[in-house]
Protein backbone atom coordinates (compact mmCIF):
# COMPACT_ATOMS: atom_id res chain seq x y z
CA UNK A 1 0.00 0.00 0.00
CA UNK A 2 2.60 2.08 0.77
CA UNK A 3 4.80 1.90 -2.30
CA UNK A 4 1.50 3.10 -4.34
CA UNK A 5 1.46 6.22 -1.83
CA UNK A 6 4.95 6.56 -2.66
CA UNK A 7 4.21 6.25 -6.21
CA UNK A 8 0.87 8.61 -6.64
CA UNK A 9 3.50 11.01 -4.97
CA UNK A 10 6.24 11.27 -7.18
CA UNK A 11 3.56 11.82 -10.38
CA UNK A 12 3.16 15.45 -12.01
CA UNK A 13 0.66 14.64 -15.00
CA UNK A 14 0.32 17.78 -17.08
CA UNK A 15 -0.83 19.13 -20.11
CA UNK A 16 0.53 22.05 -22.07
CA UNK A 17 -1.66 23.72 -24.16
CA UNK A 18 -2.05 27.07 -26.33
CA UNK A 19 -3.00 28.61 -29.11
CA UNK A 20 -1.18 27.26 -32.37
CA UNK A 21 2.74 28.72 -32.62
CA UNK A 22 2.14 30.31 -29.33
CA UNK A 23 5.25 27.90 -28.54
CA UNK A 24 3.86 24.78 -26.99
CA UNK A 25 6.62 22.73 -29.30
CA UNK A 26 9.30 24.67 -27.96
CA UNK A 27 8.27 24.51 -24.23
CA UNK A 28 7.80 20.94 -24.70
CA UNK A 29 11.05 20.55 -25.80
CA UNK A 30 12.63 22.45 -23.50
CA UNK A 31 11.40 20.65 -20.88
CA UNK A 32 12.15 16.93 -22.09
CA UNK A 33 16.06 18.69 -22.90
CA UNK A 34 15.79 18.97 -18.34
CA UNK A 35 14.57 15.89 -18.03
CA UNK A 36 17.28 14.24 -19.97
CA UNK A 37 14.79 12.32 -21.60
CA UNK A 38 15.90 13.95 -24.84
CA UNK A 39 19.38 15.26 -25.74
CA UNK A 40 19.10 17.61 -28.54
CA UNK A 41 16.81 20.38 -29.51
CA UNK A 42 14.56 19.91 -32.58
CA UNK A 43 14.08 16.19 -31.34
CA UNK A 44 10.11 17.22 -30.73
CA UNK A 45 8.18 17.39 -33.83
CA UNK A 46 5.63 20.05 -34.12
CA UNK A 47 2.03 18.33 -34.28
CA UNK A 48 1.24 21.34 -36.95
CA UNK A 49 -0.78 20.49 -39.71
CA UNK A 50 0.98 22.80 -41.85
CA UNK A 51 -1.38 25.48 -43.48
CA UNK A 52 -2.85 24.99 -46.33
CA UNK A 53 -1.97 21.12 -46.05
CA UNK A 54 -6.08 20.74 -45.27
CA UNK A 55 -6.69 18.40 -47.94
CA UNK A 56 -3.14 16.67 -48.01
CA UNK A 57 -3.83 13.41 -46.59
CA UNK A 58 -0.37 12.40 -46.17
CA UNK A 59 -0.30 15.65 -44.17
CA UNK A 60 -2.96 13.97 -42.18
CA UNK A 61 -0.92 10.90 -41.96
CA UNK A 62 1.98 12.72 -41.00
CA UNK A 63 -0.24 14.07 -38.04
CA UNK A 64 -1.64 10.93 -37.13
CA UNK A 65 1.95 9.10 -36.46
CA UNK A 66 3.80 12.63 -35.05
CA UNK A 67 0.39 12.26 -32.02
CA UNK A 68 0.72 8.90 -31.42
CA UNK A 69 4.71 8.94 -31.01
CA UNK A 70 4.50 11.85 -28.65
CA UNK A 71 1.15 11.50 -27.07
CA UNK A 72 2.54 11.14 -23.55
CA UNK A 73 6.30 11.82 -22.74
CA UNK A 74 7.41 11.21 -19.61
CA UNK A 75 10.86 12.39 -17.54
CA UNK A 76 12.25 12.42 -14.28
CA UNK A 77 13.22 15.50 -12.78
CA UNK A 78 14.61 16.62 -8.96
CA UNK A 79 13.06 12.97 -7.60
CA UNK A 80 9.34 13.35 -9.52
CA UNK A 81 8.21 11.65 -12.60
CA UNK A 82 6.30 14.11 -14.79
CA UNK A 83 3.76 13.10 -17.14
CA UNK A 84 3.51 15.07 -20.33
CA UNK A 85 0.05 14.92 -22.29
CA UNK A 86 0.25 16.35 -25.96
CA UNK A 87 -2.56 18.21 -27.38
CA UNK A 88 -3.33 18.43 -30.75
CA UNK A 89 -2.12 21.73 -32.39
CA UNK A 90 -4.70 22.15 -34.88
CA UNK A 91 -8.12 23.72 -34.34
CA UNK A 92 -9.95 20.95 -36.00
CA UNK A 93 -8.55 18.59 -33.11
CA UNK A 94 -9.67 20.08 -30.55
CA UNK A 95 -12.36 17.81 -29.22
CA UNK A 96 -9.00 15.81 -28.83
CA UNK A 97 -7.36 18.27 -26.16
CA UNK A 98 -10.63 18.52 -24.29
CA UNK A 99 -10.78 14.75 -23.85
CA UNK A 100 -7.36 14.78 -22.74
CA UNK A 101 -7.95 17.74 -20.83
CA UNK A 102 -9.99 15.17 -18.55
CA UNK A 103 -6.60 12.90 -18.34
CA UNK A 104 -4.59 15.46 -16.62
CA UNK A 105 -3.83 17.33 -13.22
CA UNK A 106 -3.06 20.19 -13.86
CA UNK A 107 -2.44 22.55 -17.08
CA UNK A 108 0.52 24.81 -18.08
CA UNK A 109 -1.03 27.51 -20.69
CA UNK A 110 1.39 29.02 -23.21
CA UNK A 111 0.63 32.96 -24.00
CA UNK A 112 2.57 34.46 -27.30
CA UNK A 113 3.54 38.14 -25.55
CA UNK A 114 2.79 39.81 -28.55
CA UNK A 115 -0.45 37.83 -29.97
CA UNK A 116 -1.58 37.83 -26.59
CA UNK A 117 -5.05 35.73 -25.50
CA UNK A 118 -6.49 33.84 -29.42
CA UNK A 119 -9.50 32.26 -29.36
CA UNK A 120 -8.45 28.45 -29.19
CA UNK A 121 -7.29 29.47 -25.76
CA UNK A 122 -10.61 30.84 -24.48
CA UNK A 123 -12.19 27.40 -25.62
CA UNK A 124 -9.49 25.32 -23.77
CA UNK A 125 -9.89 27.40 -20.47
CA UNK A 126 -13.54 27.17 -20.47
CA UNK A 127 -12.82 22.99 -20.34
CA UNK A 128 -10.07 23.93 -17.10
CA UNK A 129 -12.58 25.90 -15.58
CA UNK A 130 -15.30 23.69 -15.37
CA UNK A 131 -13.07 20.58 -14.16
CA UNK A 132 -11.01 23.10 -11.96
CA UNK A 133 -8.20 22.34 -13.20
CA UNK A 134 -5.15 24.07 -11.66
CA UNK A 135 -3.05 26.41 -14.40
CA UNK A 136 -0.14 27.96 -14.51
CA UNK A 137 0.14 30.69 -17.56
CA UNK A 138 3.89 31.18 -18.91
CA UNK A 139 4.07 34.20 -21.00
CA UNK A 140 6.57 33.17 -23.96
CA UNK A 141 8.34 35.51 -26.28
CA UNK A 142 9.28 37.77 -24.62
CA UNK A 143 12.68 38.82 -26.91
CA UNK A 144 9.96 40.13 -28.93
CA UNK A 145 8.35 43.33 -28.86
CA UNK A 146 5.15 41.95 -27.02
CA UNK A 147 2.49 44.09 -24.83
CA UNK A 148 2.79 46.21 -22.11
CA UNK A 149 3.07 43.60 -19.34
CA UNK A 150 -0.04 44.83 -17.07
CA UNK A 151 -2.29 45.07 -20.14
CA UNK A 152 -1.36 41.25 -21.13
CA UNK A 153 -2.20 40.28 -17.39
CA UNK A 154 -5.57 42.11 -17.54
CA UNK A 155 -6.28 40.81 -21.01
CA UNK A 156 -5.49 37.35 -20.25
CA UNK A 157 -8.00 37.94 -16.85
CA UNK A 158 -10.89 39.22 -18.76
CA UNK A 159 -10.78 37.27 -21.43
CA UNK A 160 -10.28 33.56 -19.79
CA UNK A 161 -11.56 34.70 -16.78
CA UNK A 162 -9.50 33.11 -14.13
CA UNK A 163 -7.62 35.33 -11.55
CA UNK A 164 -3.80 36.06 -12.04
CA UNK A 165 -1.24 36.03 -9.46
CA UNK A 166 2.34 36.96 -11.28
CA UNK A 167 4.97 35.06 -9.53
CA UNK A 168 7.79 36.57 -12.16
CA UNK A 169 8.01 40.01 -13.63
CA UNK A 170 10.08 40.94 -16.67
CA UNK A 171 12.38 44.27 -17.27
CA UNK A 172 11.61 45.44 -20.44
CA UNK A 173 10.76 43.04 -23.35
CA UNK A 174 11.43 43.11 -27.06
CA UNK A 175 15.48 44.42 -27.71
CA UNK A 176 15.85 45.87 -24.32
CA UNK A 177 14.71 42.90 -22.61
CA UNK A 178 16.68 41.89 -19.38
CA UNK A 179 15.73 39.10 -17.73
CA UNK A 180 12.84 38.33 -15.18
CA UNK A 181 12.71 39.18 -11.50
CA UNK A 182 11.33 36.18 -9.51
CA UNK A 183 8.99 37.26 -7.03
CA UNK A 184 8.39 34.13 -5.04
CA UNK A 185 12.46 32.91 -4.26
CA UNK A 186 13.29 37.01 -4.77
CA UNK A 187 16.19 36.21 -7.55
CA UNK A 188 16.96 38.05 -10.80
CA UNK A 189 17.37 35.74 -13.81
CA UNK A 190 19.17 37.84 -16.32
CA UNK A 191 18.58 37.05 -19.84
CA UNK A 192 21.40 35.72 -21.96
CA UNK A 193 20.22 34.87 -25.36
CA UNK A 194 20.64 31.29 -25.95
CA UNK A 195 19.19 28.33 -27.61
CA UNK A 196 22.11 26.14 -26.42
CA UNK A 197 22.75 26.93 -22.64
CA UNK A 198 20.42 25.34 -20.31
CA UNK A 199 20.65 26.97 -17.35
CA UNK A 200 19.19 30.04 -16.34
CA UNK A 201 22.00 32.82 -15.14
CA UNK A 202 20.14 33.28 -11.50
CA UNK A 203 21.16 35.98 -8.74
CA UNK A 204 19.68 35.80 -5.38
CA UNK A 205 19.08 38.93 -3.82
CA UNK A 206 17.28 39.74 -0.33
CA UNK A 207 14.42 41.61 -1.76
CA UNK A 208 13.23 44.25 -4.46
CA UNK A 209 15.49 47.30 -2.31
CA UNK A 210 18.96 44.95 -2.96
CA UNK A 211 21.62 47.43 -4.46
CA UNK A 212 22.47 44.50 -6.11
CA UNK A 213 19.57 45.10 -8.16
CA UNK A 214 20.90 48.62 -8.72
CA UNK A 215 24.00 47.04 -9.88
CA UNK A 216 22.57 44.61 -12.57
CA UNK A 217 19.87 46.58 -14.00
CA UNK A 218 21.15 50.42 -14.10
CA UNK A 219 17.69 52.72 -14.72
CA UNK A 220 15.69 50.22 -15.05
CA UNK A 221 15.60 49.07 -12.06
CA UNK A 222 13.17 52.06 -10.69
CA UNK A 223 10.66 50.76 -13.41
CA UNK A 224 10.67 47.22 -11.75
CA UNK A 225 10.31 48.94 -8.36
CA UNK A 226 7.49 50.73 -9.44
CA UNK A 227 6.19 47.74 -10.96
CA UNK A 228 6.88 45.26 -8.47
CA UNK A 229 4.72 47.82 -5.63
CA UNK A 230 2.32 47.80 -7.85
CA UNK A 231 2.07 43.88 -8.21
CA UNK A 232 2.05 43.27 -4.29
CA UNK A 233 -0.74 46.06 -4.13
CA UNK A 234 -3.02 44.56 -6.92
CA UNK A 235 -2.37 40.95 -6.68
CA UNK A 236 -2.10 40.15 -2.78
CA UNK A 237 -0.04 37.11 -1.45
CA UNK A 238 0.00 33.59 -3.25
CA UNK A 239 -1.27 30.72 -1.80
CA UNK A 240 -0.32 28.03 -3.68
CA UNK A 241 -3.95 26.27 -2.15
CA UNK A 242 -6.29 28.87 -4.48
CA UNK A 243 -4.21 27.84 -7.46
CA UNK A 244 -4.48 23.77 -6.72
CA UNK A 245 -8.34 24.48 -6.41
CA UNK A 246 -8.43 25.97 -9.97
CA UNK A 247 -8.89 29.92 -8.10
CA UNK A 248 -5.58 31.69 -8.77
CA UNK A 249 -2.93 30.81 -11.55
CA UNK A 250 0.50 31.77 -10.90
CA UNK A 251 1.94 33.48 -14.06
CA UNK A 252 5.33 33.03 -15.22
CA UNK A 253 7.69 35.21 -17.91
CA UNK A 254 10.21 33.71 -20.11
CA UNK A 255 11.39 32.72 -23.92
CA UNK A 256 10.95 29.42 -24.41
CA UNK A 257 13.06 29.65 -28.03
CA UNK A 258 16.08 30.71 -25.74
CA UNK A 259 15.82 28.56 -22.96
CA UNK A 260 14.73 31.16 -20.99
CA UNK A 261 12.62 30.81 -17.34
CA UNK A 262 12.11 27.37 -18.05
CA UNK A 263 14.04 26.51 -15.36
CA UNK A 264 12.71 28.39 -13.23
CA UNK A 265 8.95 27.54 -14.72
CA UNK A 266 9.37 23.90 -13.87
CA UNK A 267 10.89 24.39 -10.67
CA UNK A 268 8.20 25.73 -9.36
CA UNK A 269 6.08 23.51 -11.42
CA UNK A 270 7.46 20.73 -9.29
CA UNK A 271 7.04 22.25 -6.04
CA UNK A 272 3.47 23.65 -6.62
CA UNK A 273 1.42 21.30 -9.12
CA UNK A 274 -0.86 18.74 -8.02
CA UNK A 275 -0.08 14.97 -7.52
CA UNK A 276 -2.96 12.62 -8.64
CA UNK A 277 -5.93 14.14 -7.54
CA UNK A 278 -9.30 12.09 -6.87
CA UNK A 279 -11.84 11.27 -9.83
CA UNK A 280 -15.80 11.42 -9.82
CA UNK A 281 -17.55 8.37 -10.86
CA UNK A 282 -21.67 8.04 -11.24
CA UNK A 283 -21.34 6.47 -7.98
CA UNK A 284 -18.51 8.16 -5.81
CA UNK A 285 -15.37 10.09 -5.69
CA UNK A 286 -12.44 7.64 -6.20
CA UNK A 287 -9.33 8.16 -4.02
CA UNK A 288 -5.97 7.48 -5.95
CA UNK A 289 -4.83 5.87 -3.13
CA UNK A 290 -6.96 3.41 -2.85
CA UNK A 291 -5.44 -0.40 -2.92
CA UNK A 292 -7.61 -1.48 -5.87
CA UNK A 293 -7.10 -0.38 -9.89
CA UNK A 294 -9.03 1.66 -11.50
CA UNK A 295 -8.71 4.12 -14.54
CA UNK A 296 -10.33 5.14 -17.73
CA UNK A 297 -9.91 5.41 -21.81
CA UNK A 298 -9.70 9.16 -22.86
CA UNK A 299 -8.77 8.76 -26.33
CA UNK A 300 -8.42 5.89 -28.77
CA UNK A 301 -5.89 5.65 -31.98
CA UNK A 302 -6.35 3.85 -34.72
CA UNK A 303 -2.95 2.04 -36.09
CA UNK A 304 -1.70 3.93 -38.80
CA UNK A 305 -1.06 0.78 -40.73
CA UNK A 306 -4.17 -0.49 -42.48
CA UNK A 307 -3.33 -3.98 -42.44
CA UNK A 308 -3.23 -4.33 -38.78
CA UNK A 309 -7.02 -2.87 -37.44
CA UNK A 310 -6.08 -3.08 -34.03
CA UNK A 311 -6.31 0.37 -32.59
CA UNK A 312 -4.77 1.65 -29.08
CA UNK A 313 -6.80 2.86 -26.25
CA UNK A 314 -5.05 5.51 -24.47
CA UNK A 315 -5.60 4.82 -20.37
CA UNK A 316 -5.45 7.09 -17.38
CA UNK A 317 -4.88 5.28 -13.87
CA UNK A 318 -6.81 7.07 -11.35
CA UNK A 319 -6.36 4.79 -8.17
CA UNK A 320 -4.34 1.15 -6.93
CA UNK A 321 -2.03 -0.92 -9.08
CA UNK A 322 -2.12 -1.56 -12.97
CA UNK A 323 -0.89 -4.94 -13.54
CA UNK A 324 0.03 -6.73 -16.75
CA UNK A 325 -1.91 -9.66 -17.67
CA UNK A 326 -4.27 -9.08 -14.32
CA UNK A 327 -7.84 -9.46 -15.50
CA UNK A 328 -9.70 -6.61 -15.10
CA UNK A 329 -13.65 -5.46 -15.38
CA UNK A 330 -14.48 -3.44 -18.14
CA UNK A 331 -17.53 -2.09 -16.60
CA UNK A 332 -19.77 -0.71 -19.52
CA UNK A 333 -20.05 -4.16 -20.80
CA UNK A 334 -19.29 -6.18 -17.83
CA UNK A 335 -16.55 -7.93 -19.02
CA UNK A 336 -13.40 -9.12 -17.78
CA UNK A 337 -10.57 -8.67 -19.88
CA UNK A 338 -6.69 -8.70 -19.83
CA UNK A 339 -3.70 -7.62 -21.29
CA UNK A 340 -0.83 -8.66 -22.23
CA UNK A 341 1.69 -5.52 -24.05
CA UNK A 342 0.49 -3.01 -22.17
CA UNK A 343 2.76 -0.12 -23.74
CA UNK A 344 4.43 3.64 -22.41
CA UNK A 345 5.12 6.06 -25.25
CA UNK A 346 9.03 6.96 -24.07
CA UNK A 347 10.08 8.90 -26.25
CA UNK A 348 9.07 7.35 -29.69
CA UNK A 349 9.55 3.99 -28.72
CA UNK A 350 6.82 2.05 -27.13
CA UNK A 351 8.14 -0.15 -24.72
CA UNK A 352 5.78 -3.16 -22.59
CA UNK A 353 5.10 -2.25 -19.33
CA UNK A 354 4.65 -4.30 -15.93
CA UNK A 355 2.81 -2.33 -14.19
CA UNK A 356 1.91 1.44 -13.75
CA UNK A 357 -0.05 3.81 -11.08
CA UNK A 358 -2.48 6.46 -10.85
CA UNK A 359 -1.24 9.62 -13.11
CA UNK A 360 0.45 7.26 -15.44
CA UNK A 361 -0.99 6.46 -18.94
CA UNK A 362 -0.21 3.59 -21.08
CA UNK A 363 -1.79 2.37 -24.38
CA UNK A 364 -3.72 -0.82 -24.44
CA UNK A 365 -4.15 -2.80 -27.71
CA UNK A 366 -8.22 -2.67 -28.64
CA UNK A 367 -9.49 -4.77 -31.20
CA UNK A 368 -13.12 -2.60 -30.64
CA UNK A 369 -13.86 -3.20 -27.23
CA UNK A 370 -13.45 0.58 -25.99
CA UNK A 371 -14.62 3.83 -26.43
CA UNK A 372 -14.00 6.84 -25.02
CA UNK A 373 -14.99 6.99 -21.42
CA UNK A 374 -14.89 3.47 -21.10
CA UNK A 375 -14.29 3.09 -17.08
CA UNK A 376 -12.06 -0.60 -16.08
CA UNK A 377 -11.93 -1.94 -12.70
CA UNK A 378 -10.99 -4.42 -10.64
CA UNK A 379 -14.61 -5.67 -10.47
CA UNK A 380 -17.03 -2.75 -8.68
CA UNK A 381 -18.61 -1.86 -11.51
CA UNK A 382 -18.04 2.80 -11.65
CA UNK A 383 -18.11 4.81 -14.35
CA UNK A 384 -16.02 7.69 -14.25
CA UNK A 385 -17.93 11.36 -15.18
CA UNK A 386 -16.04 14.46 -16.69
CA UNK A 387 -15.47 13.60 -20.25
CA UNK A 388 -18.64 14.83 -22.04
CA UNK A 389 -19.26 15.71 -25.81
CA UNK A 390 -19.40 19.23 -26.53
CA UNK A 391 -22.26 20.16 -29.24
CA UNK A 392 -20.26 20.29 -32.86
CA UNK A 393 -20.01 23.08 -34.70
CA UNK A 394 -20.69 21.69 -38.27
CA UNK A 395 -22.90 18.82 -38.66
CA UNK A 396 -23.42 16.79 -42.46
CA UNK A 397 -25.32 13.88 -43.61
CA UNK A 398 -23.70 10.83 -44.05
CA UNK A 399 -24.13 9.71 -47.72
CA UNK A 400 -23.61 6.08 -49.13
CA UNK A 401 -21.80 6.06 -52.31
CA UNK A 402 -21.51 2.55 -52.38
CA UNK A 403 -24.38 0.13 -51.28
CA UNK A 404 -22.95 -3.28 -51.79
CA UNK A 405 -20.28 -1.75 -49.11
CA UNK A 406 -23.02 -0.62 -46.28
CA UNK A 407 -21.85 -3.22 -43.94
CA UNK A 408 -18.14 -1.41 -43.77
CA UNK A 409 -19.85 1.67 -43.80
CA UNK A 410 -21.88 1.66 -40.92
CA UNK A 411 -18.43 -0.30 -39.29
CA UNK A 412 -16.40 1.85 -40.04
CA UNK A 413 -18.38 4.70 -38.84
CA UNK A 414 -19.01 3.16 -35.83
CA UNK A 415 -15.50 2.86 -34.68
CA UNK A 416 -14.63 6.13 -35.81
CA UNK A 417 -16.51 7.63 -33.68
CA UNK A 418 -15.95 5.42 -31.26
CA UNK A 419 -12.17 6.69 -31.17
CA UNK A 420 -13.95 10.52 -31.31
CA UNK A 421 -12.75 11.40 -34.75
CA UNK A 422 -16.62 12.86 -34.93
CA UNK A 423 -19.57 12.48 -33.02
CA UNK A 424 -22.52 10.56 -34.62
CA UNK A 425 -26.38 11.60 -34.66
CA UNK A 426 -28.82 9.10 -35.74
CA UNK A 427 -32.42 11.62 -36.93
CA UNK A 428 -35.04 9.17 -35.01
CA UNK A 429 -37.56 10.20 -37.90
CA UNK A 430 -35.55 8.18 -40.68
CA UNK A 431 -32.20 7.10 -39.11
CA UNK A 432 -30.38 9.02 -41.07
CA UNK A 433 -26.58 9.26 -40.13
CA UNK A 434 -24.90 12.79 -39.06
CA UNK A 435 -21.80 13.97 -38.55
CA UNK A 436 -21.08 16.52 -36.19
CA UNK A 437 -17.41 18.06 -35.89
CA UNK A 438 -15.27 20.88 -34.94
CA UNK A 439 -13.69 21.54 -38.02
CA UNK A 440 -14.15 20.58 -41.72
CA UNK A 441 -10.59 18.57 -41.67
CA UNK A 442 -12.72 15.75 -39.97
CA UNK A 443 -14.81 15.47 -42.54
CA UNK A 444 -11.69 14.65 -44.99
CA UNK A 445 -9.82 12.49 -42.21
CA UNK A 446 -13.51 10.26 -42.24
CA UNK A 447 -13.84 10.20 -46.08
CA UNK A 448 -9.80 9.16 -46.59
CA UNK A 449 -9.53 6.64 -43.57
CA UNK A 450 -13.28 4.93 -43.98
CA UNK A 451 -11.72 3.78 -47.92
CA UNK A 452 -8.21 3.12 -46.70
CA UNK A 453 -9.34 1.30 -43.79
CA UNK A 454 -13.09 -0.55 -44.85
CA UNK A 455 -13.14 -0.02 -48.23
CA UNK A 456 -16.23 2.15 -47.82
CA UNK A 457 -16.66 5.75 -50.09
CA UNK A 458 -18.78 8.32 -48.11
CA UNK A 459 -19.89 11.93 -49.27
CA UNK A 460 -21.06 15.18 -47.01
CA UNK A 461 -24.50 16.43 -47.96
CA UNK A 462 -24.50 19.98 -45.85
CA UNK A 463 -27.32 20.56 -43.62
CA UNK A 464 -28.87 23.27 -41.56
CA UNK A 465 -27.96 22.59 -38.06
CA UNK A 466 -26.74 24.93 -35.80
CA UNK A 467 -25.84 23.20 -32.91
CA UNK A 468 -26.86 19.84 -30.57
CA UNK A 469 -28.12 20.00 -26.98
CA UNK A 470 -28.78 17.41 -25.01
CA UNK A 471 -32.39 17.19 -23.25
CA UNK A 472 -34.16 16.04 -20.62
CA UNK A 473 -36.99 16.27 -17.98
CA UNK A 474 -38.28 15.49 -14.72
CA UNK A 475 -41.62 15.03 -16.78
CA UNK A 476 -41.34 11.79 -18.75
CA UNK A 477 -44.51 12.53 -20.72
CA UNK A 478 -43.28 16.39 -21.19
CA UNK A 479 -39.90 14.98 -22.87
CA UNK A 480 -42.01 12.14 -24.84
CA UNK A 481 -44.25 14.71 -26.15
CA UNK A 482 -41.33 17.01 -27.12
CA UNK A 483 -39.49 14.17 -28.75
CA UNK A 484 -42.70 13.59 -31.17
CA UNK A 485 -43.22 17.14 -31.72
CA UNK A 486 -39.91 17.89 -33.00
CA UNK A 487 -39.24 14.52 -34.27
CA UNK A 488 -37.70 16.16 -37.45
CA UNK A 489 -34.78 17.91 -35.50
CA UNK A 490 -34.27 14.67 -33.19
CA UNK A 491 -31.93 12.74 -33.10
CA UNK A 492 -30.21 10.43 -30.75
CA UNK A 493 -26.27 10.12 -30.04
CA UNK A 494 -24.31 7.09 -29.91
CA UNK A 495 -25.64 6.38 -26.14
CA UNK A 496 -28.98 6.10 -27.48
CA UNK A 497 -29.75 9.95 -25.60
CA UNK A 498 -32.04 11.88 -27.20
CA UNK A 499 -30.24 15.16 -28.60
CA UNK A 500 -32.19 18.30 -30.27
CA UNK A 501 -30.81 19.66 -33.37
CA UNK A 502 -31.09 23.25 -33.27
CA UNK A 503 -31.00 24.97 -36.81
CA UNK A 504 -29.62 28.02 -35.38
CA UNK A 505 -29.48 30.44 -31.96
CA UNK A 506 -32.58 32.19 -32.42
CA UNK A 507 -34.77 28.82 -32.92
CA UNK A 508 -32.74 27.46 -29.94
CA UNK A 509 -33.60 30.33 -27.10
CA UNK A 510 -37.14 30.10 -29.13
CA UNK A 511 -37.65 26.18 -28.32
CA UNK A 512 -36.43 27.00 -24.96
CA UNK A 513 -39.38 29.61 -23.93
CA UNK A 514 -41.78 27.27 -25.68
CA UNK A 515 -41.08 24.49 -23.78
CA UNK A 516 -40.08 25.37 -19.90
CA UNK A 517 -40.18 22.04 -18.22
CA UNK A 518 -37.64 20.78 -20.99
CA UNK A 519 -33.68 21.27 -19.58
CA UNK A 520 -31.31 21.99 -23.08
CA UNK A 521 -27.39 20.99 -21.85
CA UNK A 522 -24.69 21.77 -24.25
CA UNK A 523 -22.68 18.86 -23.13
CA UNK A 524 -23.58 15.05 -23.15
CA UNK A 525 -22.93 15.10 -19.24
CA UNK A 526 -25.34 16.71 -16.94
P1 LIG B 1 3.21 25.63 -31.05
O1 LIG B 1 3.71 24.26 -30.75
O2 LIG B 1 2.51 26.28 -29.91
O3 LIG B 1 2.42 25.73 -32.30
O4 LIG B 1 4.49 26.58 -31.28
P2 LIG B 1 6.01 26.23 -31.59
O5 LIG B 1 6.70 25.77 -30.38
O6 LIG B 1 6.09 25.39 -32.83
O7 LIG B 1 6.54 27.69 -31.89
C1 LIG B 1 6.01 28.49 -32.92
C2 LIG B 1 7.08 29.42 -33.45
O8 LIG B 1 7.49 30.34 -32.41
C3 LIG B 1 8.35 28.70 -33.89
O9 LIG B 1 8.89 29.41 -34.98
C4 LIG B 1 9.25 28.86 -32.67
O10 LIG B 1 10.62 28.78 -33.02
C5 LIG B 1 8.88 30.25 -32.21
N1 LIG B 1 9.16 30.51 -30.79
C6 LIG B 1 8.97 29.70 -29.72
N2 LIG B 1 9.38 30.30 -28.58
C7 LIG B 1 9.84 31.52 -28.94
C8 LIG B 1 10.41 32.61 -28.22
O11 LIG B 1 10.58 32.58 -27.01
N3 LIG B 1 10.75 33.71 -28.94
C9 LIG B 1 10.59 33.79 -30.29
N4 LIG B 1 10.96 34.91 -30.88
N5 LIG B 1 10.06 32.76 -30.99
C10 LIG B 1 9.70 31.64 -30.34
P3 LIG B 1 8.64 28.99 -36.48
O12 LIG B 1 9.37 29.96 -37.32
O13 LIG B 1 7.18 28.78 -36.73
O14 LIG B 1 9.25 27.58 -36.52
P4 LIG B 1 10.76 27.15 -36.50
O15 LIG B 1 11.13 27.11 -37.92
O16 LIG B 1 11.55 28.16 -35.71
O17 LIG B 1 10.73 25.82 -35.84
Amino acid sequence: MSDILSEINKRKTFAIISHPDAGKTTLTEKFLLFGGAIQTAGAVKSNKIKKGATSDFMEIERQRGISVATSVMTFEYKGKLVNILDTPGHKDFAEDTYRTLTAVDSVILVVDSVKGVETQTERLMEVCRMRKTPVIVFVNKLDRDGQDPFSLMDEIESKLDIQLRPLSWPINRGPFFKGVYNLYDHSLNLFRPSTQTLTDNIITIKDINDPELDKQLGKDVNQLRDDIELIDGVYGEFDPKEYLTGDIAPVFFGSAINNFGIQELLDTFIRIAPTPRPRNTETREIQPDENKFSGFIFKIHANIDPNHRNRIAFLRICSGKFERNKFYTHTRIQKNLRFSTPVTFLASDKSIIDEAFPGDVIGLYDTGNFKIGDTLTEGEILQFTGIPSFSPEIFKELVNKDPMKTKQLDKGIQQLTDEGVAQLFTMTSNNTKIIGTVGELQFDVIQYRLLGEYGASCAFKPIQFHKAVWITSKNPLKLKEFIRTKSNYMAVDKDEKPVFLATSEWILNLTKQDYPEIEFHTTSEF
